[in-house]
C-alpha cells in the first residue's frame, strides 16, 4: 500500500514536470498564429449543415431546424469574415433567402420552407458560379445519405 502510494506519487510529480517543460515550450498563440481553416473545409460544414437544415425541416423538428440554420449563418459569415476575396454582394444576396427560411421555420410553414430553402439553395450556386467554380453544384437533397445536396455529374458552362 505505501510503495502503490510512492508510486503513485512519484507518476504524478513526473506527469506535472513534463506539463510544466511542455508549457513552458508552448507560448500563447497570438492572434496571427491562430488556425484559419480552409475555405474547402467550411463550406463543407456548410454543406452539412445545408443538409440537416433540410432533414430537421421535412421531419417538422423545427427546433433542430432553427439550430442548423444558426449554424449555416455563423459558417457562412465566418467564411466572408476570413475570406475577404468572396464578395461581400454574394453573401449579402443571402440574407434575404436566409431570413425567408428563418421566418418559415418559425411559422412551422414546411411549404414557405420548401420555397424559401430552394431560394437559399440558388444563393448558393450563384456566388459558385460567379466564382468560377458552377463545378460546385448544391440542391435541394434527395435524401439523407452523404452529399446528398450536391450534384456530380459535369455542369453546362454558364
Ligand atoms: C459568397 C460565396 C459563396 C457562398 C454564398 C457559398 N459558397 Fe460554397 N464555396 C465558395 C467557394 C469560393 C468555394 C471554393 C473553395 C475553394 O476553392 O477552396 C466553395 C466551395 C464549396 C463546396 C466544396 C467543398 C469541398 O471542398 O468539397 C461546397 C460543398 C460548398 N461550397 C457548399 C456551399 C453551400 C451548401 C452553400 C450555401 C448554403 C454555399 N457553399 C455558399 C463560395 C461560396
Amino acid at each position: 500500500m505505501k510503495r502503490h502510494a510512492v508510486v503513485v506519487a512519484l507518476l504524478l510529480s513526473t506527469a506535472s514536470i513534463t506539463l510544466a517543460m511542455a508549457q513552458s515550450d508552448l507560448k500563447r498563440p497570438s492572434p496571427s498564429d491562430q488556425y484559419i481553416p480552409r475555405l474547402g473545409d467550411i463550406m463543407s460544414a456548410a454543406q452539412q449543415q445545408h443538409q440537416k437544415l433540410w432533414l430537421a425541416a421535412t421531419a417538422q423538428n423545427w427546433e433542430l431546424a432553427a439550430y442548423e440554420l444558426g449554424q449555416l449563418e455563423s459558417t457562412l459569415a465566418g467564411a466572408a469574415m476570413m475570406y475577404s476575396g468572396i464578395p461581400v454582394s454574394n453573401v449579402t444576396t443571402l440574407k434575404d433567402p436566409l431570413q425567408s427560411v428563418s421566418d418559415a421555420i418559425a411559422a412551422k410553414d414546411g411549404r414557405k420552407f420548401a420555397k424559401a430553402y430552394a431560394n437559399l439553395t440558388e444563393g448558393c450556386n450563384s456566388c459558385h458560379t460567379s466564382m468560377g467554380r458552377n463545378f460546385i453544384a448544391i440542391r435541394v437533397p434527395t435524401g439523407p445519405q452523404p452529399f446528398g445536396n450536391q450534384l456530380f455529374p459535369p455542369q453546362r458552362k454558364p
